[in-house]
């Protein structure tokens, strides 16, 4: 029997990896701010696949909170087989503003508490010699559309660099990288949506089903995809200049 820990587990693809992992058989521990939609979320999971659900309310840019995670995360009596890194939000302004506290919130929840829950969950990990670590990434961190970016690239490269770390240890480290996925997220950080096309879309339970089995097979990078597979080839590849031109023309035709 697996435990999951899913961190922002009761909206969008964090949910639909609660539902996923459940529907496998996997105990979960939900982590999330709001503990009514937690309470409630938890409720229907329980019921409808008669697996264990703990919640644990925090706010993952509280850095008290992280820690309340992390100790979860190295409960020897509870383990956790697969930390889900997933909570976040979408942000938008100018880099240059005067006031950068949107983007320092950005920092704690999706760079800070990423870091310390994933070393948390490593040290666990490797000490029984298995377990697995998904950090949910973006399209966004392989290209430049600001403070969002940034974060997301750290993401990419950080869970790289972890997944060579862990070689070896029977840990593995997967970085999630989605393209625009129907969720809260773009109505939560107030994004403008209209000028995106419906086939850039992705379902969120396609993409967590796809993310599984990439991490089932050790994969270090889990595109959903082939038309995203096919884009951050592109943004990969093609010469930076021409990159940062095309996201800035993304970037202004979304405010
Ligand atoms: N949707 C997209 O197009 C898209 C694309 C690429 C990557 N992503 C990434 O996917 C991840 C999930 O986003 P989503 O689209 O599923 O968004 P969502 O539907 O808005 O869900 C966000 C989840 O994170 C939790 N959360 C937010 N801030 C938190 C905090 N400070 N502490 C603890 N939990 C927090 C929320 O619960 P509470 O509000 O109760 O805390 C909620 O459960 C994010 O990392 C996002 O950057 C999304």
């Amino acid at each position: 029997m697996a435990t999951a820990l899913v961190t922002g587990g009761t909206s969008g693809i964090g949910a639909a990896f609660a539902r996923a992992l459940a529907a496998r058989g996997d105990d979960l521990v939900l982590v999330a701010r709001d503990a009514a939609r937690l309470e409630q979320v938890a409720t229907e999971l329980r019921s409808r696949y008669g697996v264990t659900v703990e919640t644990l309310t925090a706010d993952l840019a509280v850095r008290a909170d992280v820690d309340r995670v992390a100790e979860r995360l190295t409960d020897r009596d509870r383990p956790v087989d697969l930390l889900v890194n997933n909570a976040g939000f979408g942000l938008r302004g100018p880099l240059t503003a005067e006031d950068l506290s949107a983007f320092e919130h950005g920092f704690d929840v999706m760079v800070h508490a990423v870091m310390v829950l994933a070393a948390a969950a490593a040290r666990a990990m490797t000490t029984r010699g298995h377990g697995a670590i998904v950090n949910v990434g973006s399209t966004a961190g392989y290209v430049t559309m600001g403070g969002y970016s940034a974060l997301k690239a750290f993401v990419g490269v950080y869970t790289e660099s972890l997944a060579n770390e862990l070689r070896g240890t029977g840990v593995t480290a997967t970085l999630l990288a989605p393209g625009w996925v129907r969720t809260e997220f773009h109505e939560r950080a107030d994004i403008g949506t209209g000028s995106i096309p419906g086939f850039l879309w992705l379902q969120a339970d396609d993409l967590v089903a796809a993310c599984l089995r990439d991490v089932a097979a050790g994969k270090v990078i889990s595109i959903p995809s082939k038309r995203y597979k096919a884009l951050i080839f592109a943004a990969r590849h093609a010469p930076r200049p021409l990159v940062r031109r095309a996201s800035a023309a993304l970037s202004s035709s979304r405010h």
